[in-house]
């Protein structure tokens, strides 16, 4: 047997600017020509995007290539919907010095990213989030895929974009439902890390409930740097990235149990009052920091327990299935004070017993 070592460059280190302001729309376009030498360019958004004028509102009157899914939503992030991209990038003749510009919520950009990173072996991304859920998260930190007919994100890639443009004063046109959901990713964020933001959110939530811009701004930028900073730190998920799922064990498996009758936000609200009742039972917390995590997403209109459809079982049997899961039991991410994720030994996510799970699901149940 022969072998022979083939020595690959580390990959280079990457870093893009995430612009924040509102009303910025109009000029993105010419800024995102200026910025990107790139000659093809193309966007991709979805039909309420173009209803709720944001294409015309980037485009002004100019003529670009853009493919605009339909229906807009989850039933369209499918492997169908980037094969239908990029063969509207070929007939286009676009090749690899072109770069797509994802202007939508989550699932254009899921989308929108994941073709950046299959065309022609790759080729850039850049992001214009406008749902609460893509500005504090899915924009930055570069996950895309799409999902298969039995899971989510089944295909995927990591693809990190090459600039991100948020203008605040889109979210005005989202729908107040997706809108306070969405807010919930910015709750964990301030749980995670920052109890100063979350002092902020207690005290500015009527004002964000309004849409006011300068406090979107503010949250925004908030969200960005602790994303930022623990994407940077961990950027393929090998250990501390994990904190970003705060809520999310539960969250996830309420959110499938419901048959994504509720929202993704919503279901990680019962997630995050899952994990600070798990922090309870582990002396980890007193009750009076869940109150309080509980008045917050009180405020927000989400969900703050399990209806009595729900079958613990069942959700047993999901949080077993987590991705994360190691012998079919995964680790929660906890918190030790508002702020500060609980480590120990290194280790960012802790066991906690199926029993103390169980307690806390029929918890929820009552609430
Ligand atoms: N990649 C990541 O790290 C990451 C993180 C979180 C969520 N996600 C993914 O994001 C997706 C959910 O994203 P989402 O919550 O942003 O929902 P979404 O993208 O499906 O948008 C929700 C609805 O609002 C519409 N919409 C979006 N922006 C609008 C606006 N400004 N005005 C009017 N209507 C608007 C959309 O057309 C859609 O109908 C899921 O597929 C999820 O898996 C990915
Ligand atoms: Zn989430």
């Amino acid at each position: 047997m022969k072998s022979h070592k083939v020595k690959i460059p580390a990959r280079k280190a990457g870093k893009y600017e995430i612009t924040i302001g509102s009303g910025i729309l109009p000029s993105l376009w010419g800024t995102i020509q200026a910025d990107f030498r790139e000659s093809g360019k193309f966007i991709v958004t979805d039909a309420n995007l173009v209803s709720a004028g944001h294409l015309e509102g980037l485009l002004g009157g100019e003529k670009a290539l853009s493919y605009i899914i339909k229906p807009a939503g989850e039933v369209s992030k499918t492997i169908g919907t980037v094969v239908s991209i990029i063969e509207a990038m070929e007939k286009a003749y676009l090749g690899r010095d072109t770069f797509v510009v994802g202007l939508g919520g989550g699932t254009v950009g899921d989308i929108a990213g994941f073709a950046a990173s299959v065309f022609k072996r790759g080729v850039r991304v850049v992001h214009i989030p406008t749902t609460t859920v893509a500005q504090a998260d899915s924009a930055i930190g570069g996950k895309t895929g799409v999902d298969s007919s039995l899971s989510k994100n089944a295909f995927g890639a990591f693809w990190h974009p090459s600039a991100v443009y948020i203008d605040v004063g889109t979210l005005g046109t989202l729908d107040e439902r997706q809108y306070r959901a969405g807010l919930v990713e910015s709750v964990k964020h301030a749980l995670i890390a920052d109890s100063e933001y979350f002092g902020l959110i207690e005290a500015n939530i009527d004002a964000i409930l309004a849409r006011e811009s300068a406090i979107l701004e503010k949250i925004a930028e908030l969200n960005c740097r602790i994303k930022g900073r623990v994407v940077e730190t961990d950027p393929y998920e090998q250990n501390m990235r994990r904190i970003l799922n705060y809520g999310h064990t539960i969250g996830h498996a309420v959110e499938s149990a419901s048959g994504y009758k509720l929202l993704h936000g919503e279901a990680v609200g019962i997630g995050i009052i899952g994990a600070g009742l798990i922090e309870v039972e582990m002396g980890l917390s007193d009750g009076g920091r869940l109150e309080k995590i509980r008045k917050i997403l009180g405020k927000l209109g989400v969900p703050l327990g399990l209806g009595e459809d729900f079958a613990e079982n069942e959700l047993i049997d999901l949080i077993r299935r987590d991705k994360k899961a190691v012998n079919k039991w995964p680790k929660f991410v906890l918190l030790s004070e508002i702020g500060q994720v609980y480590c120990r030994d290194g280790q960012w996510a802790a066991d906690v017993e199926l029993s103390v799970v169980e307690r806390v699901l029929q918890k929820l149940k009552q609430s």
